[in-house]
């Protein structure tokens, strides 16, 4: 039996590749106003503020590269079946080699109709501008879950979790749900850990391990994969 492995990801797991989080000094609420560039009304406000925040975030994420965190995750399809759910809007789980991503909370890489939300296209330009239109001739909008909006694959994210002999959730705040609500799920007898570089609150029944995703996970993961106990943990 294969031992199954589910990660929950959110914006620190990218942090070293050069990406900013979303609430750490420095981080984009910091930066701007949730309302104006990730909500419907601020799209009904002010489409090119909208257009222009997602642009910036996805020229960061066309220059960034994969860092050893996200190699260390894709590394151990090796041996695992693993699943990885993530918050992130961006690629850099694919482009490490994680072969089953699921984002419930869109793509930035993917631009998707406002007229008909079944038209997606994938999107590498560096831009989407006032203009760029669907098939159906209406504008193009970023293909994210904004706040107010429905958060994707959420029952069988709660499936996968409910099923996962080991849950490894890393950088990510856990204050946003439903995603973060994903913790409910995982199973009492699981290995559950939780990955950050600053204290914050640990879900009942999981290990906290304190340091950056890079620093963490390369290790973490030649342990799981050579049958090794995670440091401290118990390993099923
Ligand atoms: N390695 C691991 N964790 C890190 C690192 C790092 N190098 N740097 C920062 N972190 C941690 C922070 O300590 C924090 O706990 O990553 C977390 C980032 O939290 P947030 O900025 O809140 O990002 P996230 O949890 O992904 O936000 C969830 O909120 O705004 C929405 O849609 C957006 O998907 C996002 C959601």
């Amino acid at each position: 039996m294969t031992t199954k492995i589910v990660v929950f990801t959110g914006a620190g797991v990218s942090a070293e590749s050069g990406l900013k989080t979303f609430r750490d000094m420095g981080g984009l609420w910091r930066q701007y106003d949730i309302e104006d560039v990730a909500s419907p009304a601020g799209w009904r406000r002010d489409p090119e503020a909208v257009l222009a925040f997602y642009n910036e975030r996805r020229r960061a994420v066309l220059a960034a590269e994969p860092n050893a965190a996200h190699r260390a995750i894709a590394s151990l399809e090796e041996r695992f079946d693993v699943t990885v759910i993530t918050q992130n809007v961006d690629d850099l789980h694919e482009r490490a080699g994680s072969s089953r991503v699921i984002h419930v909370h869109g793509e930035i890489l993917k631009a998707r109709s406002t007229a008909d939300a079944s038209l997606v296209y994938p999107w590498r330009q560096p831009d989407i501008a006032l203009g760029d239109c669907c098939e159906k001739g209406s504008q193009l909008r970023p293909d994210i879950v904004w706040f107010g909006e429905s958060v994707r694959f959420m029952d069988e994210c709660h499936a996968l979790v409910g099923e996962a002999n080991r849950f490894l959730v890393v950088g990510t705040s856990l204050t946003v749900f439903p995603a973060a609500g994903l913790v409910d799920s995982a199973p009492r007898h699981a290995d559950k850990l939780l990955v950050s570089p600053e204290p914050q609150a640990v879900p009942d029944g999981f290990r906290f391990v304190r340091g950056t995703a890079a620093s963490v996970l390369p290790r973490l993961a030649d342990d799981w994969l050579a049958g090794r106990e995670a440091a401290g943990g118990k390993t099923p």
